[in-house]
């Protein structure tokens, strides 16, 4: 029977899955396997279920002569080196759609979050320091007519867009393809990067990291947006310089910012954004409901199971490994 490894406990429903075809090992801590450990488990084995924590990369296919296939329990995959796995044939999938509405869901609680300083209040309020009903009390901005500017218009960030259709935002979008389609669906404006970044109440950050989004969010890019500006960041930690985002909050260069991901994960103790009132730290939580983790866990199997079973995988990465293993 072929081997799979799965490299953290993952919802039952999926481990049931890959029973079926597999003799199946999971990995039972609650951190990732140590790097080590990963290059002994996967030299037997036939499929991988990573998980974002968990690197995927040229030295460790080598160590894995067997691998048909990487089913990674994410629809991201900046953790996979792909063109390495295509260059061995090996299948790279991952898990799109299932996670669109649920992390969209926490896009937007952080959008009002940050926008009504929920987390600063609820802390103000268990310290004792809410004496009476206050005017000048906490104040914080409108969410509803405002302006919101989507860094990406793919499956999340359309879900944001119909969220904030709700709300009677006004909604622009930058990405690198211009979705004419979506934009009369949604009623989205597509606006430059300079130009979203300047006009934007609310930033909300909906693509993959890759060598061109790393960093986009730095200096240059905070002094060109408002200083009541809000970013919230639920796709990947990098995408944003910290330490340029630290210094724009804390400045007062923008207002607030609701982060989902980091860089690293989990900050280091030190990180300075900590200390801040003005920003909400979340430990990447985007698409953690019951209904969300567990679909993720059945189509991650399903993946492998079908790459076991000498099928095509329903969510394919890389095409051209299906190719050549054919070959
Ligand atoms: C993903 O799937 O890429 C998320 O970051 C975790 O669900």
């Amino acid at each position: 029977m072929p081997k799979a490894f799965v490299t953290r406990r993952i919802p039952e429903p999926g481990l049931a899955i890959l029973r079926e075809v597999a003799e199946v090992k999971v990995w039972e801590e609650e951190l990732p396997p140590p790097r080590e450990v990963l290059l002994k488990e996967v030299a037997d084995c036939d499929a991988l279920v990573p998980l974002l924590t968990d690197r995927v990369d040229g030295e460790l296919l080598d160590r894995a002569p067997h691998l048909k296939v990487v089913a990674n329990y994410a629809v991201g995959y900046d953790n996979i080196d792909v063109p390495a796995c295509t260059a061995r044939g090996v299948l790279v999938t991952n898990t799109p759609g299932v996670l669109t509405e649920t992390t969209a869901d926490l896009a937007f609680a952080l959008i009002l979050a940050t926008a009504r300083r929920l987390v600063e209040a609820d802390k103000f309020l268990r310290a004792g320091k809410w004496k009476t009903w206050g005017p000048m009390l906490l104040l914080g901005q409108d969410v509803y007519g405002a302006t919101l500017g989507l860094v990406g218009l793919g499956r999340i960030g359309a879900a944001v867009a119909r969220r904030a259709r709700g709300f009677n935002m006004k909604i622009l979008y930058y990405s690198r393809h211009r979705q004419e389609a979506l934009e009369k669906e949604l009623g989205v404006e597509y606006v430059s990067f300079d130009e979203l970044l300047r006009r934007s109440d609310f930033i909300s950050i909906h693509v993959p990291l890759t060598a061109e989004t790393r960093h986009l969010f730095n200096a240059e890019a905070f002094a060109k947006m408002k200083p009541t500006a809000v970013l919230v960041n639920t796709a990947r930690g990098p995408i944003v310089d910290e330490a340029a985002l630290y210094a724009a909050l804390k400045t007062g260069r923008i207002a607030a910012a609701g982060l989902d991901v980091m860089d690293p994960e989990p900050p280091r103790p030190d990180n300075p954004l900590l200390t801040l009132d003005n920003a909400i730290l979340l430990p990447h939580i985007g698409s953690a409901s019951i209904a969300t983790r567990t679909r993720m866990a059945t189509m991650a199997a399903e993946n492998a199971a079908a790459v076991l079973r000498g099928e095509l995988p329903p969510n394919l990465v890389n095409p051209e490994a299906w190719e050549k293993r054919r070959r």
